[in-house]
C-alpha cells in the first residue's frame, strides 16, 4: 500500500532516515514543516504499523522536484523504492506536472540506477553540490 504522509507521520518518517545510514538525515521537525508546505507531497509505505519507506517532493506550476527517497535498510531491494517512484511519477502525471527533476550523488549508484529505471536521465551535473568534488547528477523525465 502507498498512501500520502500528513505532519502526523512526522516521527515515523523521522524513524526511516534515523535507521538509514545513507539517507539525507532529515528529523522529525523538518518533516513537520516541509508537510505544513502547500506544494509538498511525501508518499509513503507501510508494513504492519511500521512505515518502510518514503519519497518526498515538491510540486508547483507544472513542475516538481524529487527531494528525498529513503528506505529502511532491512526492507532494501524489495522493490520499494521503485514502487514509490513510479507511483509518485503517476500521481504527479494527473496533476498535470509536466516535468520532474532532481539531484543525486554521483556516488550515489543504486539512487541513480533507481532513476534511471524509472526513465529520468541524466540532464547535466551540479560541481561541488555536496562539498568538495562532490558532484551531483541532476536529472529529470517529461511526464
Ligand atoms: C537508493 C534506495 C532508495 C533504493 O531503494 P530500494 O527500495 O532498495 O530500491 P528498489 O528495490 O526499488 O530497486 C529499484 C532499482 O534501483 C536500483 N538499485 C537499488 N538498490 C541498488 C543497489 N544497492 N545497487 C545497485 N542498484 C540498486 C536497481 O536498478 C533496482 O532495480 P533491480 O532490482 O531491477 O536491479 C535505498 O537504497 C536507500 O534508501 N538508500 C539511502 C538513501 C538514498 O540514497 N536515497 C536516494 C537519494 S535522495
Amino acid at each position: 500500500m502507498i498512501a500520502r504522509a500528513t505532519p502526523c507521520h512526522a516521527a515515523a518518517l523521522a524513524e526511516i532516515e534515523s535507521q538509514q545510514p545513507r539517507a539525507a538525515g532529515w528529523k522529525q521537525q523538518g518533516f513537520e514543516s516541509e508537510l505544513l508546505q502547500p506544494c509538498a507531497q511525501i508518499y509513503y509505505t507501510q508494513q504492519g504499523k511500521e512505515l518502510t519507506a518514503f519519497l518526498a517532493l515538491r510540486a508547483t506550476h507544472g513542475f516538481a522536484e524529487i527531494l528525498n527517497v529513503a528506505v529502511l535498510p532491512r526492507y532494501t531491494r524489495q522493490g520499494l523504492a521503485f514502487r514509490l517512484l513510479t507511483h509518485a511519477l503517476a500521481c504527479l502525471k494527473q496533476q498535470r506536472v509536466e516535468q520532474v527533476t532532481l539531484e543525486v550523488s554521483q556516488h550515489n549508484a543504486a539512487a541513480v540506477a533507481l532513476y534511471q529505471k524509472a526513465g529520468l536521465r541524466i540532464l547535466g551535473e551540479r560541481k561541488d553540490f555536496y562539498g568538495p568534488s562532490q558532484h551531483a547528477f541532476i536529472m529529470g523525465i517529461d511526464l
